[in-house]
């Protein structure tokens, strides 16, 4: 074998153990030459780490009983770091960069564990090209299974300042939560840790691919091509090197605001502060999955183009929100001060906590020391209690109204169904308990339900309260009455029919209402760490209440992306034609009125591949609008069909509007301005981009057709910025 132009120290504190001693003697028969080197030599500055290209700390028993030691070298280390040296830990010693002190949160998990079958790690996407993982595909195991494999891993925690490279896989099974490689920078240097899976007293055919991983760190560590990009994104730079890393894939959407990279769920505390938009999400740093929340930060000033903020909120390792910073909201105190309120997640504690903002970009935030603001659930109605939590309680809405701060915070109930829970405070700080505003009393009401998010939207002479209930986001639309409490419902019904939860609102400087929503993926865990990224907000919506109905539109904003205008007039198709709309990419605008003769079925083709054979069909035939993705990929990702009743929402003059929205895998659908079907679609076929118009059974009558190719704006992974 080659010999690696590296020399490498082989730290160790006390006594080398076996396993300690065949990893120096790996180095001898890899071909890298390497010392045996004591901590306390590194201390002292007996051995100068400056002699060496890379440091590597390989050890298999607990740190603790070592921790003060390596607490001894960090001054030594920390310059070697800071002048460029590299510094790999291995299995527990990734403890170790704690006392080392190279990030204030160290592994949650350390132990010994049974592993049944064969380890090792996935590649992130946006990692998959970084030098550790040369030679690999999407999975590497390195380790054959055994008994008794030490190890040391992230898992309701990440790390502060480190970057997740990589999760572990056991046999087939892609375990996205255990976070065992993690790449840091210190000042010039660079320190990779790997919490498991490098055993070197191992016997097995996982042993070749285990040498060229550890030989492939090492010469990352010693040489001088190192990977320079974070997906600890802190400035805007970052966050496009991130974006660049997933720019080919034809299923990221460019005008949609979605996160740079990784996980984003529900929109967070949409505020218009200071003359922009900001959107704040819940965001997963360690990659394409739900955990570890923290809250990324976006800004607009025109609702289209957007700039990736640094990350808002991150968990505190000793604060209530330990284990989660989730949904919230934001709001302007007396004092003027922009305000968070959210719900900390520790141990089986979900609890309000509150962050004031720092500066006037909303950028930091400072948490009240007295987190949690409300320490404890209430007891009428009794709070639901689940495995995961002590009380199902989470999510806030807040404003002002008649000289005092009310709220709103989710709740499932132990009896059953969802809970909008009512305070009212004399300050953000301090709240009383109200009663239920609103509390899902149906008998049909699934066990376990939780009322998610629940939002109170104020149209003057009535109220919109919306919530999420797992399955959808039901809307009721009435009269409140805050001192009861009570709501009296007029009428109620779903937002969108798709795939589209935890909508928040806010108002914009001319007094409309624009409601975001999460649109998840509807494809699976390994699609979507494929993929390297996961969710995307809708498009701004106007909401707004005529003749006591909900409307929903567009914000009216989206027409400044219309580019080249496709198609345009009016246009009859007789039953059986079809019509090609001569749309170029997968970012466009159709804008239909359309007019069924009896019996007749309009179909739009969407996604549509040359040959047909990937296509999609939204359908209207006078009674509902379906969405059929029996053939939207050749991938059996998404597949269901999804439909919206619109029979009793069709204009005057029986005519169906319909605009449809689709951007990369998105497909937004707004049916005469009232309801709302929101899809995803993954073609595999970067061509499956193709838009065609259908009669079935009967003619149709286009008393309009509009087609616009839009710009992308917000760069969110596409080729094309401006
Ligand atoms: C809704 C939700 C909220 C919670 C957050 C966690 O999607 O489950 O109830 O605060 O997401 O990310």
């Amino acid at each position: 074998m080659d010999s690696l132009p590296v020399r490498v120290a082989c730290l160790h504190a006390t006594d080398r153990s076996v396993e300690q001693r065949a990893a120096h003697e790996w180095c001898d028969g890899a071909a890298v030459a390497a010392d045996p080197v004591a901590l306390s030599d590194v201390a002292d500055g007996t051995v100068d780490l400056g002699d060496y290209d890379a440091a590597w700390w390989h050890r298999d028993e607990p740190l603790d009983e070592v921790s003060a030691e390596a607490a001894n070298c960090a001054g030594a280390l920390g310059s070697y770091l800071e002048d460029g040296g590299g510094l790999l830990l291995s299995l527990r010693a990734l403890s170790a960069v704690e006392p080392l002190g190279v990030d204030p949160v160290g592994p949650d998990a350390v132990g010994v564990e049974d592993c049944p079958k064969p380890t090792g790690f996935a590649p992130k996407a946006v990692h998959a090209s970084h030098p550790a993982f040369e030679s690999f595909g999407e999975r590497v195991r390195t380790d054959p299974a055994a008994e008794d494999r030490p190890f040391a891993r992230y898992e309701s925690l990440v790390p502060d300042r480190g970057q997740v490279l990589a999760c572990a896989v056991s046999g087939d099974d892609l375990l996205v939560g255990r976070k065992q490689v993690v790449s840091w920078r210190v000042g010039a240097g660079a320190v990779v840790g790997v919490g498991a899976h490098v055993v070197f007293t191992a016997e097995g055919d996982e042993t070749a691919a285990r040498d060229q991983f550890v030989r492939n760190l090492l010469a990352t560590l010693g040489g001088d091509r190192r990977p320079t990009f974070t997906d600890r994104y802190t400035d805007e730079e970052s966050a496009r090197a991130l974006r660049a890393a997933l720019a080919d894939d034809h299923h990221r959407p460019g005008y949609h605001l979605a996160a740079p990279a990784n996980w984003l769920n529900d929109p967070n505390g949409i505020i218009h502060h200071g003359g922009r938009y900001h959107v704040f999400y819940q965001y997963n740093p360690a990659g394409p999955f739900h955990g570890t929340i923290h809250w990324g930060h976006a800004t607009s000033e025109d609702l289209l183009h957007w700039r990736d903020e640094p990350l808002a909120l991150t968990p505190s390792p000793d604060g209530p929100d330990r284990d989660g910073c989730w949904s919230g909201c934001a709001v302007v105190d007396a004092e003027g001060t922009p305000t968070l309120l959210y719900t900390g997640g520790r141990g089986r504690d979900q609890l309000p906590c509150l962050a004031t903002a720092a500066d006037d970009d909303l950028r930091a935030w400072e948490k009240h020391p007295e987190n949690p603001i409300i320490e404890e659930t209430p007891d009428d109605p009794a709070i639901l209690e689940t495995d995961d939590w002590a009380a199902e309680f989470r999510d806030h809405c807040v404003w002002r109204e008649d000289g005092a701060w009310y709220q709103l915070i989710g709740a499932g109930t132990r009896d059953g169904g969802g809970a909008a829970l009512l305070y009212r405070g004399e300050s953000l700080r301090e709240w009383e308990y109200v009663g239920p505003l609103l509390a899902d009393g149906s008998d049909d009401a699934p066990p376990e339900t939780v009322w998610e998010c629940p939002e109170l939207l104020d149209f003057g002479d009535r109220r919109l309260l919306h919530v999420s209930n797992y399955e959808e986001t039901v809307y009721f639309v009435g009269e409140a009455d805050l001192g009861a409490p009570a709501f009296e419902v007029e009428r109620r019904g779903v937002l969108d029919y798709g795939d589209f939860y935890a909508p928040q609102s806010t108002r914009a400087p001319d007094g409309r209402y624009l409601t975001w929503g999460w649109l998840p993926e509807a494809r699976g865990v390994a699609a979507q760490w494929r993929a390297g990224w996961s969710g995307a907000m809708s498009l701004p919506r106007e909401l707004s209440i005529e003749g006591g109905e909900l409307a929903q539109r567009p914000a009216a904003e989206l027409a400044e992306l219309r580019e080249r205008h496709a198609a345009s007039g009016e246009r009859s198709l007789a039953a059986g034609e079809r019509l090609s709309l001569g749309l170029s990419g997968n970012a466009y605008e159709l804008g239909l009125e359309i007019d069924l003769d009896p019996g007749a079925t309009f179909e739009l083709g969407l996604f549509e591949s040359p040959a047909l054979s990937e296509r999609t069909a939204v359908r209207y035939d006078g009674e509902s609008v379906a969405v059929d993705r029996s053939r939207s990929s050749h991938d059996p990702a998404a597949r269901g069909e999804q439909r919206m009743p619109v029979a009793d929402a069709v204009g005057p003059d029986g005519t169906l509007s319909l605009r449809a929205f689709v951007d990369g895998s998105i497909l937004e659908l707004f049916a005469n301005e009232r309801r709302c079907l929101t899809g995803r679609a993954y073609p595999t076929r970067p061509d499956a981009d193709g838009a065609s118009l259908f009669a079935r059974g009967g003619d149709v009558k286009l008393r309009s057709l509009d087609a616009w190719e839009l710009k992308p704006t917000f760069a969110a992974g596409r080729t094309r910025t401006e």
